[in-house]
């Protein structure tokens, strides 16, 4: 492998791992893998398919065939669904609000799990999601568990929102919370620290403070990987 490494980053909605484990890929030269967008490609297409999100039986028919593709590009990666690009379709309310149940499935867990998997088979990937650590790279040699308040983590959100998206703040305040506690309450690979995963609260650090932290450690392993 050469020296290359895999990198995990796992933590709750809006903690900053889609935008740190981005740049941190950027600067390695490796592949940035968001598992949280194949769950929402999955809850979309359940959606489209009027399929609820309860629906054990028919979400299990529904992965066996879906055709999820993650194209990495230079400005952030493109979701393909079956052909079609859902890159934004996927970030809606509406797929955020289903998305944690769907998400809870174990036949929508494991025909992920064994796509993710398969990405990172070769090494150089920097994945992040909710179970990366714990469960789908077990092996990675760097593990962050990256963190921060609920109130920050609606605020970064809330900033995001467009004119047409506003909500009040306490809104999204909420639904993170109640996402996070789904998240950490599910049977099968609930969001928790992996043992070997370094804790790192960005309530208070800039982004580049945390991916400048995060490039150090990788740069140390992939010297002892050499
Ligand atoms: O971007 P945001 O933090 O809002 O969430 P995401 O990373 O897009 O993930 C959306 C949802 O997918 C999470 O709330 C989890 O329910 C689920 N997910 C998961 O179960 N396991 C992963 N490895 C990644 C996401
Ligand atoms: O992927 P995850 O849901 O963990 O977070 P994200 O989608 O990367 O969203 C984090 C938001 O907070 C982005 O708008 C970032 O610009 C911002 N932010 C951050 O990620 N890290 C900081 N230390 C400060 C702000």
């Amino acid at each position: 492998s050469g020296g290359r490494i895999n990198v995990a980053i796992d933590g709750p909605a809006g903690a900053g791992k889609s935008t740190v484990a981005r740049r941190v890929a950027e600067q390695l030269g490796y592949i940035y893998i968001d598992t949280g967008a194949m769950y929402r490609a999955v809850a979309l297409a359940a959606n489209r398919a009027g399929i609820s999100p309860g629906d054990a039986d028919r979400l299990a028919e529904l992965v066996k065939t879906i055709d999820i593709a993650l194209e990495p590009g230079a400005d952030g990666q493109t979701v393909w669904l079956g052909g079609e690009n859902v890159t934004a379709a996927i970030r809606t309310r509406e797929v955020t609000l289903k998305v944690s149940e769907i998400a809870s499935h174990e036949a929508v867990r494991m025909r992920l799990v064994e796509m993710q998997r398969k990405l990172a088979a070769s090494k150089g990937v920097v994945m992040d999601g909710r179970d990366i650590g714990t469960h789908v790279l077990p092996d990675a040699e760097v593990k962050v568990f990256l963190v921060a308040s609920v109130k920050v983590r609606a605020l970064r959100r809330y900033q995001e929102l467009s004119e047409s998206e506003l909500v009040p703040i306490e809104q999204l305040e909420q639904e993170i919370a109640e996402r996070d506690r789904s998240d950490e309450s599910r049977d099968i690979s609930p969001l928790i620290r992996a043992k070997d995963a370094e804790v790192l609260d960005s309530t208070d650090l800039t982004i580049d403070q945390v991916v400048e932290h995060i490039l150090d450690v990788c740069r140390t392993k992939t010297a002892e990987a050499k």
